[in-house]
């Protein structure tokens, strides 16, 4: 992101996920990371200003078939897995506004909207489609991109679709999205990403099938009622669909929108995306971010090689606010990494129960003690390292900007000696603890929307110059 000078609002989008299966720690990652992102810029611009949006992508051939296994209808394994991926991230404390349906008449109509405005612009047209399909993607390859005949993600057997559809003049748009994106009017991050989409570019892009003759779920095309929307075409729309599309108008939010999403899907953010948005004479969207993947102790996770990881067991065992640090802090954001629960438990007990939860009881102890529990705030030194970091989703690095203020007060004390100090100089040591607390007081403040459990704990200990060492501890210790 190069600079969001003041803003009015801010609209934060997760991919909406396939309900296949149950949320794995991937999905979260997405999903704690918007969080994160909604709940700065609440504290910045007010939370009426602020929109973050979650949900769920129902109207795929994998439906039909995780309902089949379950052995229920469509409606009642939907409405399910709804439930499911909703209280998953109620339970880590996500702050979504919305949470999206594509089964919803909301979303219809905003679906029919776009496409008849698609259609409207001549973008549209009949041709024969005959090629490899992976429904499991839901993606179409081209043959030199199978391996050994099989889909390249899930190696599996390809099906081949044979049939007359509706295709959507993409290489129309080419030159138009990559100028949108050199001039920074479309930002793609990180870097590395935006260099791969213009190179897709720039290797020439085909007209693509939008449609499906023969398909039992989907959303109907508004021109032509036989025939089903491609459930990518469909999905993208959600974003405008939360925003009231197309009732209401949907620029004040999409003029600082960031699609958060995994770097497996960007050619559908990046490409295919702002020229649906284009064609339909609607504006692009500000910003994407596509991040890393994680394997799971080195292997891939999917909900397709069954090796997940459940988030709500991890925060059980950890807490939310862990489970966020883990995530945001091991693994820059952008890059690809491991989720290694040993390196968890090691984080946990060191940056999280020996640094922040030791500083926070120390202090509040010594408070206590040494100064009948009371305090006073100082100032802070100005320190912007966070709203830096968190113009580019550098959330590791803000967080390690916080960490450092830990690390510095606990060897502060450990310098200090308050301990010692007490029996010579009480002035001295209450002029310590007052800064230590100031201190303290910048991190909770800055903590607040990578740690919220934690900021509230740590400013319920530490509030009106006085110390309530009721609240207990912050991380205790796991085995
Ligand atoms: O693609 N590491 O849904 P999906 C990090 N319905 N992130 C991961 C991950 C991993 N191992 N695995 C999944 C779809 N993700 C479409 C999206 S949007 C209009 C339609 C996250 O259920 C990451 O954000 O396959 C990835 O892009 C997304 O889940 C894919 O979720
Ligand atoms: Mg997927």
């Amino acid at each position: 992101m190069t600079q969001i000078n003041q803003p009015n609002k801010f609209y934060v989008t997760t991919p909406i996920y396939y309900i296949n299966d149950r949320p794995h720690v991937g999905h979260a990652y997405s999903t704690i990371a918007a969080d994160t992102l909604a709940r700065y810029w609440r504290k910045k611009l007010g939370e009426e200003n602020v929109m973050f949006s979650t949900g769920i992508d129902e109207n795929s051939k994998k439906t039909i078939e995780a309902a089949e296994l379950a052995d229920k209808s469509i409606v009642d394994y939907t409405d399910e897995m709804a439930g499911v991926w909703k209280k998953t991230w109620d339970a880590l404390g996500l702050s979504y506004d919305d949470f999206i349906r594509t089964s919803e008449p909301r979303h219809k109509a905003a679906v029919e909207d776009m496409l008849t405005k698609i259609e409207q612009a001549n973008d549209i047209s009949k041709g024969y489609y005959e090629g490899p399909y992976c429904y499991r993607c839901e993606q179409f390859y081209r043959d030199d991109e199978l391996v050994d005949g099989n889909c390249p993600v899930h190696k599996k057997p390809i099906e081949i679709v044979k049939e007359e559809n509706y295709f959507f003049d993409l290489p129309k748009y080419a030159e138009q999205v990559k100028t949108a994106i050199l001039r920074e009017e479309l930002e793609i991050l990180p870097l590395s990403r935006r260099n791969e989409v213009l190179a897709f570019i720039d290797r020439g892009l085909e007209k693509i099938s939008i449609s499906r003759a023969n398909q039992d779920i989907g959303l109907e095309l508004p021109f032509d009622r036989t025939q089903k929307i491609y459930v990518w075409v469909e999905a993208l729309i959600n974003y405008l669909t939360v925003t009231g599309y197309p009732d209401n108008s949907y620029e004040n939010w999409w003029e600082n929108v960031t699609h958060i999403v995994g770097k497996d899907i960007i050619k559908f953010h990046c490409i295919i995306w702002p020229a649906m948005l284009l064609s339909a004479g609607l504006q692009l969207p500000k910003r994407i971010f596509a991040h890393g993947f994680f394997t799971l102790d080195g292997e891939k996770i999917s909900k397709s090689t069954g090796n997940t990881i459940d988030p709500v067991e991890l925060s059980n065992q950890y807490g939310n606010d862990a489970l966020r640090y883990y995530l945001l802090r091991e693994i820059p954001f952008g890059s690809d990494g491991d989720f290694s629960q040993a390196r968890f438990k090691v984080i946990y007990d060191s940056e999280l129960s020996n640094g922040l939860g030791n500083l926070v009881q120390r202090v509040a102890v010594m408070t206590s003690k040494y100064c009948d529990g009371n305090y006073t705030l100082g100032d802070y030194p100005e320190r912007r390292e966070v709203d830096m970091a968190l113009t580019s989703c550098a959330f590791d690095r803000a967080l390690e900007a916080i960490f450092d203020a830990v690390r510095s007060s606990n060897q502060k004390i450990e310098e200090a000696k308050p301990w010692e100090l007490a029996k010579t100089d009480p002035d001295a040591v209450a002029e310590l603890l007052n800064g230590l607390i100031t201190g303290i007081h910048w991190i909770s403040s800055n903590l607040e929307p990578f740690l919220p459990d934690t900021a509230n704990k740590v400013q319920a200990i530490f509030k009106d110059g006085r110390v309530d060492a009721s609240v207990g501890i912050l991380f205790p210790r796991i085995d």
